[in-house]
């Protein structure tokens, strides 16, 4: 769908299809356990969030140079320009390039090269998230930070994402404050398989401005009337939920009903290559599997606009 509109929660290394991950392995001899780009997709089945990182983060070891980096992000923005996306806020998960010895320069010079370009080649202007691992310690998190202080002018934001049940967004306080201090924007990936606790957190502790996902706000209605008078942006990735089986199907994800409460829902793609649409297919799946009306994906679109960090003449711009 063409909608214009931006996206906000989006894991670059998410964007990396089978084509482009064979392509990558022969080029820098990485074996992949997979015979073609067939049997690689039949793996995509998944019961639940860590059985997709682990397929996520296997993968990753095909990405090694800053050509890699720069190819796969502009092979994303290519495809988000053709489905209406005009502004995108982009998550990258440098612990999982760093543990496998790619430097954090590497990651960031590669993903900076392509999104220079993007304004020129795709019409889209961009922003970086630089996101840590909540299955990893506070400790590797704060030398992540430390790590890309050379970058910080390419980084807009910091999140936190990977697996979330048990790693609890207090336990990123002191990162969190120390991203602060460097005058960096906060989001957290918050309620997606973890409880309601975790979203309120996310805006206590960490004092997050977004809430990525958020899906679980509903079991808490006290938390909805939060989030709806604070107008938090929630980044929901409805395809995500039912690949990651955190709803049965797209015709009961609670979007619709988010929506009728007040919420300031956005909807995005998460890891497109992997969950079976980028954000146009994303639109167009919840438009007939929920009924929405046109004014209500004008409505999504507008939001997404007033979530992202942009400023007024910005924002202008790129609608
Ligand atoms: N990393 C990539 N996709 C993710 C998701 N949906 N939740 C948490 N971490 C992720
Ligand atoms: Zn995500």
């Amino acid at each position: 769908m063409h909608l214009p509109k931006a996206e906000l929660h989006l894991h670059i290394e998410g964007t990396l299809e089978p084509e482009l991950a064979f392509a990558l392995a022969a080029r820098n001899g990485v074996d992949l356990p997979y015979a073609d780009t067939e049997e690689l997709r039949t793996a995509y089945l998944f019961d639940d969030l860590q059985s997709f990182l682990d397929l996520y983060y296997s993968l990753m070891a095909v990405l090694r140079t800053e050509d890699d980096f720069a190819e796969l992000a502009d092979a994303y923005l290519a495809r988000a320009a053709a489905q209406g996306v005009r502004h995108a806020e982009i998550f990258f998960d440098p612990q999982a390039h760093t543990d496998r010895g790619v430097p954090i320069g590497t990651v960031i010079g590669g993903l900076g090269r392509a999104l220079d370009r993007s304004e020129e080649s795709h019409g889209i202007s961009t922003q970086l998230i630089m996101c840590f691992l909540r299955d990893k310690s506070a400790e590797s998190a704060l030398e992540t930070l430390d790590a890309a202080k050379p970058y910080l002018d390419r980084i807009s934001a910091v999140g936190l994402d990977s697996a979330e049940v048990g790693h609890p967004p207090a336990k990123f306080r002191e990162v969190y404050a120390a991203a602060t201090a460097l005058g960096l924007r906060k989001v957290a990936h918050a309620g997606e398989e973890g409880p309601p606790e975790y979203i309120r957190e996310a805006l206590d502790v960490l004092g997050v401005e977004r809430i990525d996902h958020g899906l679980r706000c509903m079991e808490d209605p006290d938390l909805v009337d939060r989030l709806v008078s604070e107008r938090i942006p929630l980044t929901l990735c409805p395809l995500s939920n039912v690949r990651l089986r955190a709803v049965d199907v797209l015709e009961q994800h609670p979007l619709r009903s988010m929506m009728d409460a007040g919420l300031l829902c956005t909807v995005n793609s998460d890891d497109p290559a992997y969950f079976g649409g980028y954000v146009g297919d994303t639109f167009r799946a919840v438009y007939e599997a929920l009924g929405l009306d046109r004014e209500q994906l004008r409505t999504l679109a507008r939001n997404s606009f007033e979530a992202a960090f942009l400023d007024h003449d910005e924002e202008r711009r790129a609608r």
